[in-house]
């Protein structure tokens, strides 16, 4: 039928096509009508977030490139130019916005970052709500607006993600606050703190926490999933998170009592392990190895292959040594730690990658 309209086609139509489309053009989409913004909304199309490039005109949403390209010189100078210009502006209360005759360069910065912030509270205030269960991955390296509140917000709406990159941006401990509580460490694959000065002992611990009630198999396991809504009251095809609550111990009771006890320990164990593969803690240079020790106990992290621990000035080889021995699949190449000590795998690590690096701790900087 020639004269078919578009909004008469198919919602898995839709939202196939919508599968080609960026985060700018889903929001312009969003606004076309109400099933649009409902199709808009679905969590397949929201796995790969990366905030701080969108507000700079970059709107990559595919996965996550390789974890060992360095990113590109002049965004990381550009990013760290604009974060400054922000801050001296937000310490300046008397400059006026609206007096700027030209782009200059620090107007241009600043708008980036204002236009940044905007971004990341809409994200959290609107999108998140909706499609945090199916997020992946958020990429907030070189952020200079993303506060430790909005990471905790983040990681509350997002219990499914695996991949955090926090590169150099300014969060403090208090960013992981309640994360333990919502077990979010639990599908994390890959963290990236790189930079973040602020990040100490604590956080280290909060990783290392297994959510309340894993430590007692309460057998009652929390799921999100998410399905396409049709019919009365949810026009076309609505997100809608469904909370299922499997109760795992009615399974348990029906076989017989060391069979469940057996059955519950699986689960125990299914569900408190820790699936860190990548863990740069490079600059944060406050962790000493009372950290380390925390990340060594309760199972250690059985998958890590890659830890950059590059800067940390106060750990020693004895923190080293520990955790090393509950990191069965540490990659020798993949292990970063200052020249300085004579730790684990001293021949074969890569030793400390911050020579290189002129804005992270290191205790060579300058030499
Ligand atoms: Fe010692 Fe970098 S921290 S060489």
């Amino acid at each position: 039928n020639a004269q078919a309209h578009i909004s008469q086609l198919p919602t898995e139509i839709m939202l196939r096509l919508f599968r080609y489309l960026g985060p700018e053009d889903l929001c312009r989409c969003s606004q076309v009508c109400r099933s649009w913004s409902e199709l808009a909304k679905t969590g397949s199309l929201w796995r790969h977030l990366y905030p701080v490039r969108w507000a700079r005109g970059d709107y990559y949403n595919g996965p996550p490139a390789d974890q060992d390209q360095e990113p590109d010189d002049d965004w990381v100078k550009s990013c760290q130019k604009e974060g400054l210009a922000y801050q001296e502006r937000d310490e300046d209360a008397d400059v006026d916005e609206s007096d700027v005759s030209g782009q200059t360069d620090s107007y241009k910065a600043i708008t980036n970052a204002q236009r940044e912030k905007k971004l990341l509270n809409d994200l959290i205030h609107h999108l998140l709500p909706a499609v945090g269960g199916s997020v992946k991955s958020i990429v907030l390296a070189y952020s200079s607006t993303v506060s430790s509140k909005m990471v905790r917000q983040i990681l509350n709406l997002c219990p499914n993600i695996s991949l955090l990159d926090l590169t150099q941006t300014d969060v403090t401990d208090s960013a992981f606050d309640s994360w333990s509580f919502y077990g979010a460490c639990h599908s994390l694959e890959h963290l990236d703190l790189s930079g973040c000065e602020k990040i100490s002992d604590y956080t280290l611990k909060k990783l290392s926490e297994p959510p309340p009630g894993h430590e007692e198999a309460s057998g009652v396991h929390l799921q999100a999933e998410e399905r396409p809504v049709t019919g009365d009251g949810c026009s076309g095809l609505a997100l809608c998170r469904i909370y299922t609550l499997s109760l795992y111990l009615r399974m348990c009771s029906a076989v017989t009592p060391p069979a469940a006890a057996c059955l519950q320990q699986e689960y125990r164990t299914e569900h408190s392990k820790r699936s860190l593969r990548f863990l740069s803690l490079s600059g944060c240079y406050q962790v000493t190895d009372a950290g380390l020790r925390s990340l060594s106990q309760r199972g250690g992290l059985p998958v890590l292959e890659h830890l950059n621990l590059s800067g940390c000035l106060f750990i020693t080889e004895v923190g080293l040594q520990e955790l090393v021995s509950a990191c069965p699949s540490l990659k020798d190449e993949h292990f970063y730690y200052c020249d300085n000590i004579n730790g684990p795998l001293a021949d074969t690590a890569s030793g400390c990658q911050n020579l290189q690096c002129g804005f992270r701790a290191c205790c060579r900087s300058g030499e």
